[in-house]
């Protein structure tokens, strides 16, 4: 959608640049002929003002914490839908009808198993390695059993896109179970062909070979909210990395791996499993909160309050408040009483008395209160980015398309060259040693 114009004055010249404005009336100045018009280029260090693509995908509102998938609020879906039919939403675009949600749950759920030659990677994983680093590198792997899917040929895996999505979609899940079994030293558990997707993969996860796991409803149930409030959040880093790979023709084996290692970040995904290290450590201090709470307001970026902050919500993250609402309801249905919890909600009404924090605007992500949930259900906090990530899948298959089918150009950002002018060789002969 385009309107208007700006008016841009550089120095003497005076350019207009026309203004693109999106259909929640968001609006942003076209720049891309801009270096050729005046020779100057725009700066945005970490991009915080800068739109990398239209994308009809996800909306967010950060000033009023409004969150949509497709156009749908997170509120209505996390309370009327499921992890499966929203990830078919993001990707497809509409709810599916119900022919069209059995045929898409029998493809995800008929894909769990993973290719028995597949299992001997696991071996050559030292058992102290990180589920994320065993995942990235599964996923990208699974691309060579599936020549025909990850041929980098766009076209070819645009006529396939459903089949490798949903191939993605179970085996992650399955990959993530095993990776989690590995670091054990257990034996693998094969999937079932006749439970939910959740239930599944809570059964690869805590079954043995003597003992069935049995999801029960609730836990299914709160999993599969975790993993839907998880699957899109628009350009987020690990999101702009799949498009960045995906923009080069890279196939969606290697540009969700890609999303994956971006993922790990303690400034992005890591953040869940950095936050229950840290109501860890405050319990384990018998702190209240407070003293880490002042470490937290010294801008020291080793010390802040991890889940906290947010790089577009200037408010409330919708999906922490139903995180939070969440956490009691499972906590209640397994009969549990998590301190962990307690200091969380403690940390944040302390917080949010803060002049530091309400000043930055500063609020609880959706991170704060996750990992409570998935420590209820018995998840190990190594495994709480690995959560994000299966959430996270669809988001990242959706955008992968989205751009494959707008054809876009490659993603080549530029730069402001601040080092040396130039200078000649110094054979090493005729170095000073220091
Ligand atoms: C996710 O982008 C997405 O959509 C991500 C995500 C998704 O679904 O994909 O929503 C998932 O990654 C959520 C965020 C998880 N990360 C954390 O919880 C880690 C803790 N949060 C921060 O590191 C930080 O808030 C970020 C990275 C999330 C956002 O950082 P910004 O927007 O770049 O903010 P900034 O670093 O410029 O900080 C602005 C000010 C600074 O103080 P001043 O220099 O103004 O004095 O706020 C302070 C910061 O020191 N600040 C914090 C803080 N976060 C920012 N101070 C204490 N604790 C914090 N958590």
């Amino acid at each position: 959608m385009s309107s208007a114009n700006a008016t841009l004055r550089i120095q003497d010249q005076e350019i207009t640049l026309p203004l693109i404005v999106g259909s929640e009336g968001e609006c942003a100045i076209d720049i891309r002929h801009l270096r050729d018009q005046t020779g100057t280029i725009s700066y945005d260090d970490g991009y915080g003002n800068t739109g990398s693509c239209q994308s009809t995908i996800t909306f967010i509102d950060g000033d009023r914490g409004i969150l949509r998938y497709r156009g749908y609020p997170i509120e209505q879906l996390a309370e009327h839908s499921n992890f499966l039919e929203v990830a078919y939403l993001l990707i497809h675009g509409e709810l599916p009808p119900p022919s069209h949600l059995r045929r898409f749950r029998q493809l995800v759920l008929g894909n769990a198993a993973i290719q028995q030659s597949m299992l001997h990677h696991f071996s050559g994983f030292p058992n102290n390695s990180h589920p994320m680093a065993m995942l990235s590198a599964m996923v990208n792997s699974l691309g060579c059993f599936y020549p025909q899917l990850a041929s980098n040929d766009r076209s070819r895996e645009l006529a396939q896109f459903e089949e490798a999505a949903c191939i993605l979609i179970s085996k992650v899940r399955t990959l993530a179970a095993m990776s989690y079994r590995m670091k054990r030293d257990k034996p693998f558990i094969h999937p079932k062909t006749n439970v939910s997707y959740c239930s599944n993969f809570l059964h690869m996860m805590f079954s043995e070979p003597y003992a069935d796991y049995v999801a029960r409803e609730e836990v299914d149930r709160a999993l599969n909210l975790i993993l839907l409030l998880h699957a899109d959040h628009e350009q987020n880093c690990s999101t702009s990395t799949v498009r960045m790979v995906a923009s080069g023709g890279a196939n969606l084996f290697a540009s969700t791996a890609a999303g994956i290692c971006a993922l790990w970040g303690p400034a992005h995904g890591g953040a869940n499993q950095a936050v229950l290290e840290m109501l860890q450590t405050i319990h384990d201090d018998g702190d209240d909160g407070t003293k880490f709470i002042e470490a937290a307001k010294s801008g020291d970026k080793q010390k802040r309050l991890m889940g906290f902050g947010h790089r577009v919500y200037k408010n409330y993250d919708p999906r922490a408040k139903i995180l939070k609402k969440q956490c009691e309801d499972v906590l209640d249905a397994l009969g549990l009483n998590d301190p962990l919890l307690d200091i969380a909600l403690r940390l944040e009404e302390a917080a949010l008395r803060e002049d530091y924090f309400l000043s930055r605007k500063l609020y609880p992500n959706v991170d704060f209160y996750s990992g409570i949930i998935m420590r209820a259900i018995g998840i190990p906090v190594d495994m709480f980015t690995v959560m994000f990530a299966i959430g996270r899948m669809p988001g990242w298959l959706a955008h992968w398309k989205e751009l494959a089918q707008a054809k876009s150009p490659i993603h080549r950002p530029r730069q402001i060259y601040t080092g040396h002018p130039a200078r000649d060789f110094v054979p090493v002969e005729n170095r000073p040693d220091p």
